[in-house]
């Protein structure tokens, strides 16, 4: 049995977060009120639409379908043009070293993205060919913590979801991992991510030898 890899996007293998964070920002303050990093962390790993519903909460403004439409199209053209220089330069610590270390063993990889940007965001960064498999925000219709993404991942790459290992930064992506009865690895502060199997700060602690166990699958 081959192991498949799931990669979560923002904030796994680039730090869009801040970018995220900035468009959502502009929009606030548009309409009045602040919003803060802290905030932001609960839009981790949370679609579009539902991060409106939280930020519009968090401002107690209520908007008619209409409205709220527009101003999804308005943060997202934001975020377009914050990202639109992005370059290899964005890839977080040693996941280049990771990608090709699994490639060289020819694992099946896989894209499990909420982002409907994440096929333009690997091109931005030259990581595209990397991937066997993506799955991101314009194919499915729950959300995580459901396990929806990951299921699909697993069954385009053909492998059974307890023999795949998924990556994730947020609390809501460990979740779903963990629901789609697959391996989770956190990338991040571990007791945000307690509930993940295996938590490291980023990939430069993940050492080659872990990684060999994944790919056995005997970690
Ligand atoms: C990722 C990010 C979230 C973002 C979501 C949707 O999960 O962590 O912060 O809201 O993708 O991204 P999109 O690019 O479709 O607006
Ligand atoms: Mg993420």
């Amino acid at each position: 049995n081959r192991t498949g890899f799931i990669f979560d996007l923002d904030g796994v293998i680039v730090d869009t977060a801040k970018y995220h964070y900035l468009a959502w920002r502009k929009l606030a303050n548009e309409l009045g009120f602040e919003f803060t990093q802290e905030q932001n962390e609960l839009f981790k790993g949370v679609s579009r639409k539902r991060c409106l519903e939280i930020l519009l909460e968090i401002g107690n403004i209520k908007a008619s379908q209409e409205q709220f439409n527009r101003w999804l199209v308005e943060k997202n053209e934001d975020y377009l043009s914050l990202i639109e220089e992005m370059d290899e330069s964005e890839i977080l610590p040693d996941v280049l070293k990771v990608l090709q270390l699994l490639k060289k063993h020819n694992t099946p990889i896989a894209l499990g993205s909420a982002s409907k940007n994440a096929r333009p965001i690997l091109e931005k960064v030259n990581l595209l060919d990397y991937f066997d498999v993506i799955v991101d925000g314009t194919h499915v219709a729950k959300a995580k913590p459901d396990p929806e993404v990951f299921l699909i991942a697993a069954k385009q790459l053909g492998v059974p979801p307890k023999d795949c290992v998924v990556f994730e930064d947020a609390v809501a992506g460990i979740k779903a991992a963990n629901n789609a009865g697959m391996l989770s690895i956190g990338i991040g502060n571990d007791k945000v991510l307690s509930e993940a199997k295996y938590v490291f700060a980023n990939f430069t602690e993940i050492d080659h030898k872990f990684l060999n166990k994944l790919i056995a699958l005997t970690p």
